[in-house]
């Protein structure tokens, strides 16, 4: 089936999932870790995307200096056509791919967030729905939509109203986070980059980023970044699914945001990370029996344009069934190190979708996965 206007959804009979043998009232809302066969999965689109503001410390905490050039060259303007036309060629190509595969694929619908939008608190122009991944989270046997922390992604929600309606009515448990009012008081307006343990978010109200948790099984990690702050952290761990447990990971890293280019968990036991952004909590995971492998450099080219994230995006991977992991095309010293661990990379173009903010696991967004509420070896650490 090719996409559709607005709201699509890719559907094989092999990858029919929704309704099951219930008739439409089972929970097709299912995935527990970033390994087990993947069922059904949102792919992101580009269209509509508009470039944030850097006068926002919110957005100028998340970004590096490279990053800062092209927001000011670009702010409040959309993307250039020619980027969002690449990036979206690459995505439709993904989900066929996955279609393909016999995986269901939904997609957000088209938004236009280059209009501006005025709240009681303040007045910004959206983001994009290019990245699922940030906002959206499968925990066990429900979704949770989060409330983000950047002006700019308020109201990115709308983009997955559809896909919420269509999962609601065959018995998905989809849950909506407090959003915080995003009022002067959530940011710190003299925040200059200092160095890790510095935010531009204040604790006045809770915020975070779906990104910015990992799933293992029973065990979910998480991280204070610059748009996940601590009172975030502490309204997850209290309304986390029974049986699943959070562990608060620290990382060398000056401007966090997301943990899915630090850490990318391949296979039970096996965590890739980034070698630049050490882990404070390393020992855990090895006393837990996990291997750490150091994901290789980056390939892509010095003068690529990224306009919201480093080149890590390199092992922002995504697991298909524990045997093929997709990774970019050029990223030759990943694929080799994927080959060598076991698996079938499958290299796939998507240096466009980078260069707007994202991987394959940003893109995305787990609807269901096979596989349940396991334990992988974690002892209890904070929460
Ligand atoms: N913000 C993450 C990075 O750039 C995705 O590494």
């Amino acid at each position: 089936m090719q996409p559709q206007h607005g709201f699509s959804c890719f559907r094989e009979k092999s990858a029919t999932i929704l309704g099951g043998d219930g008739g439409g009232t089972t929970n097709p809302i299912h995935s527990f870790d970033e390994w087990s066969p993947l069922k059904a999965v949102v792919v992101g689109r580009a269209g509509g995307a508009c470039v944030p503001s850097p006068d926002d410390p919110m957005v100028r905490a998340c970004v590096s200096e490279r990053n800062l050039e092209l927001l000011r060259r670009y702010k409040e303007q959309p993307f250039p056509s020619t980027l969002v036309d690449a990036a979206n060629g690459e995505l439709d190509n993904l989900a066929s791919l996955l279609v393909r595969w016999g995986i269901q694929v939904f997609r957000p619908e088209s938004v236009d967030f280059t209009r501006t939008f005025t709240t009681p608190h303040f007045s910004s122009k959206g983001l994009y729905a290019a990245m699922p991944r940030d906002s959206l989270i499968t925990l066990g046997a429900e979704l949770l939509q989060a409330p983000m922390a950047w002006r700019a992604r308020f109201f990115e929600y709308l983009a997955y109203e559809k896909i919420k309606k269509t999962l609601v009515k065959s018995g998905g448990v989809w849950r909506t986070a407090p959003k915080p009012c995003m009022s002067d008081k959530l940011y710190d307006w003299h925040f200059q980059p200092s160095g890790p343990g510095h935010f531009a978010t204040t604790e006045f109200k809770p915020c975070f980023d779906a990104a910015d948790m990992i799933r293992c099984g029973q065990d979910v990690f998480v991280q204070r970044s610059q748009v996940t702050n601590l009172a975030g952290i502490a309204w997850i761990g209290s309304t986390l699914p029974k049986g699943m447990r959070m562990h608060r990971l620290v990382f060398d890293d000056p401007n966090p945001m997301h943990l899915d280019s630090t850490i990318m968990p391949l296979r039970p036991g096996l965590l890739l990370v980034n070698p630049q952004r050490r882990c404070h909590q390393a020992q855990f995971f090895l006393d837990a029996g996990w291997r750490m492998v150091e994901a290789p450099l980056p390939a892509l080219p010095d003068d690529w344009p990224l306009y919201l994230s480093s080149a890590w995006l390199s092992m922002n991977l995504l697991v298909i069934d524990q045997r093929r992991v997709l990774v970019e095309a050029g990223e030759h010293a990943t694929l080799r190190l994927l080959e060598s661990l076991g698996f079938e990379p499958i290299p796939l173009p998507f240096r466009h979708v980078y260069s707007m903010g994202g991987g394959f696991h940003c893109a995305t967004c787990d609807l269901h996965r096979s596989g349940g509420l396991e334990s992988y070896g974690f002892s209890s650490m904070n929460s």
